[in-house]
């Protein structure tokens, strides 16, 4: 009688047991299926898609840039004095050292934690997006590119000389097609207005100041020459870029030697 209790508790613990087990597999599969995905790699400044030069696959027609330099001969006093709009330019080719250091100075990364870039920026939602539009640059083929500040590299947009193309969206003004290249410069402005609202706008038109005098006194230490061109079709320039609705063509750069 003894036994057959002992037998029957004994059966009685096996088979909780069993079910213990059952129920914390259970469990755990179940956490496991619940488990939060692995955070996503936070977006990297300037890597943010954009039109569609930013469908492009990394490391598809990218360029790498030489390092820019962060020492000049001339002092900033200088370069402000000698600063002048310059719309002739020699026949002699921008090197792509020059259109690195020009890129840097617009929009290059500068702070240590490779984030804050070489232009100040409202809230530093960095709204600026630059093109390249190549025509007669040393070591770089003909073609639209855009700049990756995070990389400092060129993503090919289109791989042909649009100058001619730029032009004529620019009221035809001739230094924009006999510069060796342009620089585009673009807004995208939600990404300043998610946090500002309607004063955003406000905000990106500043930074684009920003950046094309640093671009301009970069230009003179170089002995560059370039002129800030405000008068052009933005739905021509855009389209040209092949870039979305959201990037807003905000002045357009012809850089050359100084004739
Ligand atoms: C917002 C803005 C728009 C401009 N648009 C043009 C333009 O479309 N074409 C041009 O040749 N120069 C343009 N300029 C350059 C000015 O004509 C030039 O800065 C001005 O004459 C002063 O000369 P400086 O830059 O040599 O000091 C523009 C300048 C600014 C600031």
């Amino acid at each position: 009688m003894r036994k057959a209790r002992s037998a029957q508790i004994a059966r009685l613990l096996s088979q909780t047991l069993s079910y213990l087990t059952i129920l914390i597999l259970l469990l755990a599969a179940l956490l496991i299926t619940e488990a939060p995905a692995p955070a996503k790699e936070p977006v990297k400044e300037g890597a943010i898609p954009v039109g569609e030069a930013g469908l492009k696959a990394a490391g598809v027609g990218e360029i790498v840039l030489p390092e820019p330099d962060t020492t000049g001969p001339l002092s900033l006093e200088t370069l402000i004095s000698k600063r002048r709009s310059v719309r002739e330019y020699s026949d002699r080719p921008v090197l792509l050292s020059e259109l690195s250091q020009l890129l840097w100075a617009a929009q290059g990364i500068t702070g240590e934690n490779g984030f804050k870039r070489a232009a100040p920026s409202a809230g530093a939602k960095y709204p600026i997006e630059l093109f390249v539009l190549a025509g007669n640059v040393d070591g770089l083929r003909p073609g639209i590119y855009r700049y990756v500040p995070s990389t400092h590299t060129l993503v090919t947009v289109k791989r042909e000389d649009a100058r001619g193309t730029l032009c004529a969206e620019a009221l035809s003004q001739e230094c924009v097609e006999a510069a060796p290249l342009d620089i585009v410069i673009t807004g995208v402005y939600e990404r300043t207005m998610e946090k500002y609202g309607e004063r955003g706008v406000r905000y990106v038109h500043i930074e684009v100041g920003a950046v094309a005098e640093n671009i301009y006194l970069q230009a003179e230490s170089l002995g560059l020459g370039t002129v800030f061109v405000g008068a052009f079709s933005d739905e021509g320039v855009r389209s040209l870029l092949g870039a979305k609705e959201e990037v807003a063509p905000l002045g357009i750069m012809p850089v050359g030697v100084k004739r």
